[in-house]
């Protein structure tokens, strides 16, 4: 008799620039974030040049315009976006930041506590494929910078609708594609020759950035995107490009009417 496993089609994904099996991408995603934890605040400051807080702030200005009380942050890090819809709403805010690297999250909690946010703030450890959380709880979603490292991009979106209230708004903020003429090379010398040997330098990890740098490429662009956001069933999808396309904030909202 052959063997289950054996009959079973192995399904391969991108992990960057290489292709591995489905079952083998969140241990090696998980390694790259362990590594680079303690090291991923400064880094995002020097590979950005600093750019990531204007467009972090810029995302979560936008997000608050639906006036959410209720907030699950996915692939929450070391808490940038979490903590600051914290501290843009004063506490006023039930919020759950998400990830499923433990090490990651400390550094956000390590961060909530030298803020003296403990009120209103649950941690979970766990991938934005498979939330263990409830059914429609939630006003918004965010991922910031998380997406991409997803093994499955439409299990996320299709949790992220479930997790979320009818009326409920998913938002990310992504790597995206640029489109201004001229600017996509000189983007792309610098991410594929520079950044690498930044994390080189300052936490002796090449890989770990020429991954994150590959995932990038990798990356549906804006128009893919929101057709997959339209496919998982969200409403009123619309993406605004930031930084002539670097970067792009995509949001949709959860029908009201659970039949449309
Ligand atoms: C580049 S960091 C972004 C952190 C933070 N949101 C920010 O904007 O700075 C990506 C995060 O995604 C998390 N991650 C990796 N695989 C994931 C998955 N399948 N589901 C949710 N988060 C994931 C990593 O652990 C890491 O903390």
């Amino acid at each position: 008799m052959a063997k289950k496993d054996s009959l079973e089609i192995a399904e391969d994904v991108d992990f960057g620039f290489k292709t591995v099996d489905k079952a083998e991408k969140p241990s090696r995603v998980q390694k790259v974030f362990t590594e680079v934890s303690q090291k991923y605040d400064l880094m995002n400051d020097l590979m950005s040049l600093g750019m990531h807080r204007l467009w972090k702030r810029k995302f979560i200005k936008e997000a608050l315009k639906h006036k959410p009380t209720s907030i699950i942050d996915m692939a929450s890090g070391t808490g940038d976006i979490g903590l600051g819809f914290y501290r843009a709403l004063n506490g006023a805010v039930q919020l759950t930041l998400c990830d499923p690297n433990p090490d990651m999250l400390k550094q956000a909690q390590d961060q909530a506590i030298n803020r003296g946010i403990t009120k209103n703030i649950e941690w979970v450890i766990s991938p934005a494929e498979d939330i263990p959380l409830k059914d429609k709880q939630y006003d918004l979603y965010t991922i910031s910078f998380g997406l991409r490292n997803t093994t499955d991009l439409d299990q996320a979106l299709s949790e992220a609708w479930r997790v979320l209230k009818p009326g409920g708004y998913f938002y990310c903020l992504e790597f995206s594609k640029v489109f201004v003429p001229g600017l996509r090379k000189i983007y792309q010398e610098y991410s594929f020759n520079l950044i690498p040997k930044i994390g080189k330098l300052v936490s002796k990890n090449e890989d770990a950035y020429r991954y994150l740098v590959e995932s990038i490429e990798r990356f549906p662009d804006q128009e893919s995107l929101a057709g997959r956001m339209r496919a998982c069933g969200f409403e009123k999808v619309n993406f605004m490009n930031l930084s002539g396309g670097i970067v792009a904030i995509h949001y949709g909202m959860r029908p009201l009417n659970e039949y449309n």
